[in-house]
């Protein structure tokens, strides 16, 4: 998630630009700020620990002027026991242009300054590690989990991507638990044995809320995430307290389609998962997508393994046609989205599955390809928060 921040005059110098000593109080905002939207300001605090900083390096690459704003995003990149490092990015938001970039090594202590390890709470909210549950199938899923009280909303990411796809929303949408997990083979879950149906992933689903004691959730689908969250409302629907489909099809592959899979699985099996992201790749984003949202889908693209891909594949080939069901859950309160640059599963694809579900909301993300969760996270974000502060 980004935070911007305007520069005032007070923050530049006697030349007029924004001084380098005003840089290092901006980048802590924006991690302030980050955790107020995320996991609560006090999450240190509540695990009785503090992060003290070792050392922060600081890199400038263009000038910003007063009234200029900076868009900051910060990533985790590795931790130890007791460290962890951010880095920082702060991009001039008029021309995208990388102004200055952060990096930062924390080490956390205690009352007494002692270096102690990171907290499972703080590690969770950096989404460093997963929460690993096993499942009675024998399959481990991965999963991230952000927010407390009002739903529980599990977040299903599309292929061939993973968990890390919804970061934005873990950490903007408020007063909601939200579980984000990598599905079968994908991220750090298990691939388990076999071919898979989308019911199999579905049914993965049901298994880890059984395991959290969960009964009720609000299912959140993109693309394939998106058929695993019908294949859901189709087998478990008295779980499915509300559901939201983003830039996916009701429809079944037509036959062109199911070649195409195959034709995917055969290029993959022979010589690897190179090409198709490629060819993927190509078709994901608008025309306006900042590059670093589309160095992070490819990142998480080439971290996908042939297996899960191969085993994916076959599961969307296969699913069936969900239309005749979606006007058997006129009693579930849905919402639909879809980028307006989609290609992959097109805006009409989209409309058409909100006017053949019940009551269902439709929202077009101006500015958005395949992916709009994370090309535009703030009209996402505001969307579903909408939507699940609704839910009863
Ligand atoms: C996805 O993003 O999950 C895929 O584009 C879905 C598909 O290939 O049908």
């Amino acid at each position: 998630m980004s935070v911007k921040l305007t520069i005032y005059p007070d923050e530049c110098d006697a030349f007029g630009h924004l001084n380098q000593a005003s840089y290092l109080a901006l980048f802590e905002r924006a991690r302030w700020e980050l955790l107020a939207r995320g996991p609560g300001m006090d999450v240190f605090e509540r695990a009785e620990v503090w992060p003290a900083v070792r050392r922060a390096t600081i890199d400038y690459h263009a000038g910003v002027w007063p009234g200029d704003v900076l868009d900051f995003s910060t990533e985790l990149v590795s931790r130890g026991r007791t460290s962890f490092t951010l880095r920082q990015r702060a991009v001039r938001d008029r021309d995208a242009r990388l102004a200055a970039t952060l990096e930062t090594v924390f080490v956390c202590i205690d009352a007494e300054e002692r270096p102690v390890p990171i907290p499972d709470a703080v590690l969770a909210a950096l989404a460093a590690e997963p929460r690993r549950t096993p499942l009675p199938s024998g399959v481990t899923l991965a999963w991230d989990e952000a927010g407390q009280g009002g739903q529980v909303v599990v977040l299903l990411h599309g292929y061939p991507f993973d968990r890390s796809m919804w970061r934005d929303q873990l950490l903007g949408i408020h007063g909601h638990r939200l579980i984000a997990l990598d599905m079968r083979g994908f991220g750090a879950s298990d691939r388990g044995e076999g071919p898979l149906g989308v019911g199999d992933y579905a049914d993965d689903v049901a298994a880890l809320l059984d395991a959290l004691a969960v009964q009720r959730a609000v299912v959140v689908g993109l693309s394939m995430g998106g058929y695993v969250a019908l294949a859901f409302a189709e087998r478990h629907r008295e779980r499915l307290a509300g559901l939201v489909l983003m830039d996916t099809k009701a429809t079944p592959d037509d036959e062109a389609g199911r070649k195409g899979r195959d034709d995917a699985i055969a290029a993959i099996t022979t010589d690897g998962t190179t090409k198709p992201v490629a060819a993927m790749l190509e078709k994901l984003f608008a025309a306006e997508t900042p590059a670093e949202v589309r160095e992070r889908v490819l990142a998480m693209m080439q971290r996908a393994t042939p297996t899960a891909m191969i085993a994916a594949l076959g599961a969307m080939r296969d699913r069936p046609d969900r239309t005749d069901l979606l006007p058997q859950l006129a009693e579930i309160p849905a919402l639909v989205l879809v980028g307006n640059e989609d290609r992959l599963t097109p805006p009409d694809a989209n409309r058409f599955i909100a006017e053949t579900l019940p009551g269902a909301d439709f929202v077009l993300v101006e500015g958005a390809g395949h992916l709009p969760a994370m090309e535009r996270p703030a009209t996402v974000n505001e969307a579903l928060q909408a939507f699940l502060d609704r839910v009863v």
